[in-house]
Parts: structure tokens; sequence; C-alpha cells
């Protein structure tokens, strides 16, 4: 395995409600996530997905254990800047996450901010724009965008931070079937051709089963780990955590069980299209 970019080591935590109670919402996770990979994550409404992803850059500190990024431990105070320019974070609404008037304006905020020199966030803004597919719209308000596009500005303002890792929590929930298409194209193009590395939450089986390994969270604990192909044969494991998967490999354990011999792991629509055609040409 590559040098983990994300590493947690047994990590607590807890919010403390309005009635002074601290349920525990992760309950000893350990995770890492290796340096240029493509990694999902999956679990119920409530596992604690999203207060996991705020761990990756210093958002939430641990109650209990530890959380590194490339190496530093998060609760370094003195490292915080460091740990957000290697982790850069996107939301589920693009909305709330828009902060200019003009696309370019938008996507250079960030690095503003982070203190890089004029000539540089222009190179870095034509470049985060032209990789999300969006450079054409620089000069448009962001807020007449669609979803989709808005989103991708968001994507790109993150990129032009040049973070070693993104972590997308349910960015596609609040988009229609297009918009998803291109933020995953989008997110997929990165990852392969400029090796960030991604950490992506979704409720999306087909979202998930693109990536190169999937992490099933339930009740604040990693219950399930590994690569799509293992982990969505184990049907009536993720069905137990109230999770469903995608529907070539529902279509296939349907039929296995009225009794038919077919593979589980015929995950793509080709596999699965060739798995149901050597059933009927046995
Ligand atoms: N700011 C908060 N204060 C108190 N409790 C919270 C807070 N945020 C989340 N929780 C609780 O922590 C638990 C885990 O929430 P989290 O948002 O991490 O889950 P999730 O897996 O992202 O869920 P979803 O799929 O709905 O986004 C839930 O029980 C939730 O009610
Ligand atoms: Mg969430």
């Amino acid at each position: 395995m590559n040098d983990p970019i994300i590493k947690t080591e047994s990590l607590r935590f807890s919010y403390t409600n309005a009635e002074g109670e601290s349920p525990v919402v992760l309950n000893g996770v350990d995770l890492q996530i290796e340096k240029g990979s493509f990694v999902a994550v999956l679990g119920h409404n409530g596992s604690g997905k999203s207060t996991l992803a705020k761990h990756m850059n210093a958002i939430l500190l641990p109650s209990g254990g530890k959380v590194y990024v490339a190496g530093t431990d998060t609760a370094d105070e003195e490292k915080l800047m460091e740990i957000r320019r290697t982790v850069g974070m996107v939301f589920q609404n693009p909305d709330n996450q828009i902060v200019a008037n003009v696309v370019e304006e938008d996507v250079a905020f960030a690095p503003e901010n982070l203190g890089v020199a004029p000539e540089e966030i222009r190179r870095r803004v034509d470049e985060a724009l032209q990789a999300v597919g969006m450079y054409e719209y620089r000069e448009h308000a962001p807020h007449l965008l669609s979803g989709g596009q808005k989103q991708r500005i968001a994507i790109a303002g993150v990129i032009a931070m040049e973070p070693q890792c993104i972590v997308l929590d349910e960015p596609t929930a609040m988009l229609d079937p297009v918009g998803r298409a291109d933020v995953l194209r989008t997110i997929k193009q990165l990852n392969r051709t400029k090796g960030v590395t991604v950490v992506i939450i979704t409720h999306h089986m087909d979202e998930a089963a693109q990536a190169d390994r999937l992490v099933v969270m339930a009740k604040g604990k990693v219950v399930a780990d590994g690569t799509p192909k293992e982990v969505f044969q184990n049907v009536d494991d993720l069905k137990a955590v109230g999770l469903t998967v995608p529907d070539t490999t529902e279509l296939l354990w349907q039929l296995r069980q009225c009794g038919q011999d077919v593979p589980l792991d015929a995950l793509s629509d080709e596999e699965c299209a060739r798995a149901l055609y050597d059933l009927l040409n046995p």
C-alpha cells in the first residue's frame, strides 16, 4: 500500500446535544486512505459519514483516538492551514459554497485567502476551470448556472488550492442525472489524470460502484471495506445495515434466490448482460 494520505486510529467522536448528552457517533474507526486512491463511503442516514468526513480536514477533532493528514496529527492547531491545504472539502449544496458574483472570482477566493501570488492565482484558476470543463463560463454569474455547473465551480475552487486529497460529502445529492454524471466524470478525471486522492460520500450505488474501494459505515463503525465487487456481493449484510445494492447485483441476487446459477460479481451493465446471456444460452 502507498503511504496513507489520511489515517484514523481508534477514532471516536460524540456531539454534545441540547440535553447535555453525548451519544457516540464514531465508535472506533480505523481507516487508511491510500494516496491516489478513489474511495467511496456508504452508509445509512446517521451512520456517521459526514462526521467522519469532517475529521479528514480538522473541521472536527476526535473525542478519542487520532486522525493524521499526510502524517500530521489534526489536533496540532499550528498545522491547521497545512491540513486544510492538503485536504479540500466539497459539500452537498452548491449554493452554500458560492461566494462571489463572477465564476473566476469565486474560484480565486480560496487561493487568495491562502496568500497565493496574483499571477499564480490566474494560472490556478484557469487550470481549475479547465479541469472541471467550465472555463468558457469564467465570466458568468454563478447563481445563473445549473446545479451541476455550480457544483463543478465549487470543485474548481477546491482544486485551485491544489490539495492532495478532495473529500466530497454527497456532492451529487441535489443534482439531476445529467449534473450528477458531469460531476462524477469530473471527479474521476481529477483522480485518474492528476492523481488527486478522492473520498466521496454517496447514497448512489452506481456512483459507489465506480470507486476503487468501498467503505461501508453503520452505527459509527466501518462494517465493510473492499473493492465494489467484493463489498456488493455481500447482499444480505448490506441489506442488514439498511443499504441497497446496484440494480445489476440486485437482479442477479434475485435470480440466485430462485435457484439460478449466475455470478453475483457481474457488477457493470456489460458484465450483467453477459451473465444473463450465458444463463439464457447454456
Ligand atoms: N451538529 C450536530 N450536533 C449533534 N448531533 C449531530 C450533529 N451532526 C450530526 N449529529 C448526529 O450524529 C449522527 C451522525 O450524523 P452524520 O451527519 O455524521 O451522519 P451521516 O451518515 O452523514 O448521515 P446522512 O446520510 O443523513 O448524511 C446522527 O445521529 C446525527 O443526528
Ligand atoms: Mg451526511
